[in-house]
């Protein structure tokens, strides 16, 4: 498999760990996730997101899901089977002990604000932190793109994100009463919370 291949290229060329990002177990693995999601998984696209800080028991859950194609992605099967068969738990704690530097994408004052007022919606679930809640298997939305955040609701939206998922029923039933200028307001006020 080329994806396999260039890993272990990449595990040859990471050597000796140096000091920083790189000195720990998990991270030749994660190596390869820069091209998409930046160094150390701190992406500064819009699209692509930020995977810096992110719980690992969420990580763990979205790479499950991308591997079984529950939640489907053309970009992210191959990677993620790849994580699984080198050990999701190294990789997992590589990418939770990254300090998250809040996405750069600027964004309108106006939107955040339209969104600040639409959010309490959101609040019952994601915690008025918008960090999310283990408990419920709620992820943490702040500081990510804005892009990433308004995909993955209107993907919800249409039930294209884990189609037919029982446990996301209310999240979807929320997401269709919200019409599609507001999903954007609101991805730009869960991007601009810190
Ligand atoms: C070719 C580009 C690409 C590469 C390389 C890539 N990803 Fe992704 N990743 C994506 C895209 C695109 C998404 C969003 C897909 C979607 O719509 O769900 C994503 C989403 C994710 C998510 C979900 C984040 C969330 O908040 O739900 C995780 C976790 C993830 N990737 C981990 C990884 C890991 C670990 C690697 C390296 C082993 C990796 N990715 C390599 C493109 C990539
Ligand atoms: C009924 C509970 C519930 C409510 C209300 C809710 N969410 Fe969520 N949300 C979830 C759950 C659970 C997930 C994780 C889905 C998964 O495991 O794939 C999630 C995931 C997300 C994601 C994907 C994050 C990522 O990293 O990929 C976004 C974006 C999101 N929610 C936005 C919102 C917004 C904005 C609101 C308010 C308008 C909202 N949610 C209200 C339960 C909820």
């Amino acid at each position: 498999m080329r994806v396999t291949t260039s890993l272990l290229l990449l595990l040859a060329l990471a050597g000796p760990a140096a000091a920083g990002p790189l000195d720990m177990q998990g991270a030749p693995q994660a190596l390869v996730c820069s091209a998409c999601h930046g160094f150390a998984g701190q992406s500064r696209s819009n699209t692509m997101p930020i995977l810096a800080g992110i719980a690992p028991w969420y990580f763990k859950k979205a790479i499950q899901d991308y591997a079984a194609g529950k939640r489907p992605s053309p970009e992210m099967e191959p990677y993620a089977k790849m994580v699984l068969q080198l050990g999701v738990d190294d990789v997992a704690a590589y990418f939770a002990a990254q300090a998250r530097t809040p996405s750069p994408v600027v964004l309108e004052p106006a939107a955040v604000e339209r969104g600040r007022a639409a959010a309490v919606q959101c609040t019952l679930c994601h915690g008025v932190s918008g960090k999310g809640d283990p408990s419920k298997g709620v992820p943490d939305l702040t500081g990510q793109p804005p892009g990433y955040l308004r995909n993955q609701m209107l993907l919800f939206k249409a039930d294209r994100r884990s189609p037919g998922d029982e446990h996301l029923k209310a999240l979807k039933t929320l997401m269709r009463t919200i019409p599609d200028e507001q999903i954007a307001d609101l991805a730009a006020y869960w991007s601009s919370v810190r």
